[in-house]
């Protein structure tokens, strides 16, 4: 039984129309099968908006058609997409970094494709990307943000995309690549680029079990820092204790909630766990904000350096005055896509550091909610994943993982 696309005229993406048979007999069951076009017209899915709002309110599930690449252009298929905080963030229109809204996907009105970070293998590409070194099932993840990555498929050109080449890829899963590029980056460069911690140096942080606070453990291990690590506590006093235990395990050496770290007695504790106070706390990462991170605050050493780059509990950050004057902490924010604008070669060394790491055994992954995301996958279900990713106390961080697209 023989399914044909239409193929659309011009060049421009356009919605997928079927020729479907003529049938006296009634259509068997079968199930949902991938449309594949004679022409090598791709066909796409993508979880898209066309305003701002609460993802599982404005988020669908939109099919559309790619036309076959030409020149400069690469047709993509996405191997895995994270949901990160930022993602949603984005979708509810408060971050700065905006999509692209268009009607190239063949809607009558602007639409933006979710989603900001992932890995994808190039499946077809025109003569010109060839002509630049790449070629037909290369790794590739996102060069900035605002592409659109929770798709099937995608047609980019080469100046929207990095190359993992071929030795960065040995060994690399498609969950590590398509995880890579923002997380552990993030923390490798907040932990190098603010204080120059010497070996038996301790940083503090908060949100300690997030991506990026699992990533700055075990950098952070491997450089030879000790760190103190914050996260909430949990009702389960079982599954905290295991929470304290798995961030041990990746090389924390302190583990405490946001609850012991406010109680009191916690400055006799820090000392007891610096030596007296002879080994200094001179980095903060922050990510929560609020009191919590106040109190983190007030642990550092003078001249140490706090640095804030999320929001995680909507609350201000909200400093004491003595703190800069008395003890003269220098606060900033980060933020890793303005970073990697500004220094693409070191943001490639960077991701090649972590994937050295992950191929030695010396970075473990994060916990992974893998969301099977199949040509069959229903919008639904996988909107009901995005809702999920918006509760705190999660176990894993929310992936799609893309099979027979
Ligand atoms: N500035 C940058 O360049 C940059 C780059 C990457 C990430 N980020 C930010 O870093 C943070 C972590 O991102 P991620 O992708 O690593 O996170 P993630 O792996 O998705 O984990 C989310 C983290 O946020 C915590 N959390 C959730 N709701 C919270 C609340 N109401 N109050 C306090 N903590 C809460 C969770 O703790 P529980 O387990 O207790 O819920 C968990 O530690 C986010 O704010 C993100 O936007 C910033």
């Amino acid at each position: 039984m023989a399914y044909k696309i239409l193929s659309p005229a011009s060049n421009i993406s356009r919605p997928c129309l079927r020729r479907l048979p003529h049938r006296t007999q009634p259509i068997p069951q079968l199930p949902q099968r991938r449309y594949i076009s004679a022409y090598g017209y791709e066909q796409a899915k993508a979880l898209t908006f066309s305003e701002y709002g609460d993802p599982p309110a404005v988020l669908s599930l939109h099919s559309h058609s790619i036309s076959p690449p030409h020149n400069n252009l690469m047709t993509l298929r996405f191997l895995a997409s994270p949901i990160n905080p930022a993602d949603i963030n984005q979708i509810q229109g408060v971050y700065p970094s905006k999509p692209t809204f268009t009607t190239s996907l063949g809607t009558p009105n602007p639409i933006a494709v979710a989603g900001n970070e992932g890995v994808a293998e190039i499946i077809a590409l025109g003569d010109k990307v060839k002509s630049e070194g790449y070629k037909k099932g290369d790794w590739v993840f996102m060069k900035g943000p605002g592409f659109g990555t929770w798709r099937t498929h995608a047609a980019a050109t080469t100046d929207q995309v990095v190359k993992l080449d071929d030795a960065m890829r040995e060994g690399i899963t498609p969950l590590q690549a398509g995880t890579v590029s923002i997380n552990p980056c993030t923390a490798y460069r907040m932990l190098r680029d603010f204080s120059m911690l010497k070996e038996g140096e301790w940083f503090i942080q908060n949100g300690a079990n997030s991506g990026v606070g699992r990533a700055a453990i075990q950098l952070g291990k491997k450089w030879g820092y000790r760190s103190i690590n914050i996260i909430r506590g949990r009702d389960d006093k079982n599954a905290e204790e295991k929470l304290k235990q798995d961030l041990k395990d990746l090389g924390a050496d302190v583990v405490i909630t946001d609850a012991e770290l406010q109680a009191q007695g916690i400055k006799d504790q820090a000392k007891s766990w610096t030596e007296n106070g002879r080994a200094k706390i001179k980095l903060a990462l922050n990510c929560v904000n609020g009191k919590a991170a106040t109190a983190m605050a007030k642990l550092l050493s003078s001249n140490a350096h706090f640095v804030t780059y999320g929001a995680m509990s909507k609350q201000p950050l909200t400093i004491p005055a003595s703190m800069l004057i008395f003890k003269d902490i220098h606060f900033h924010g980060f933020w890793v896509s303005k970073w990697a604008e500004r220094e693409p070669e070191e943001k490639q060394r960077t991701v090649a550091d972590v994937l050295d790491m992950h191929r030695s055994g010396e970075f473990r992954d994060t916990p992974f909610d893998k969301i099977s995301w199949e040509w069959e996958t229903k919008g639904d279900e996988l909107i009901a994943k995005v809702k999920d990713t918006l509760e705190g106390y999660r176990e894993g961080k929310g992936v799609f993982v893309f099979g027979k697209t």
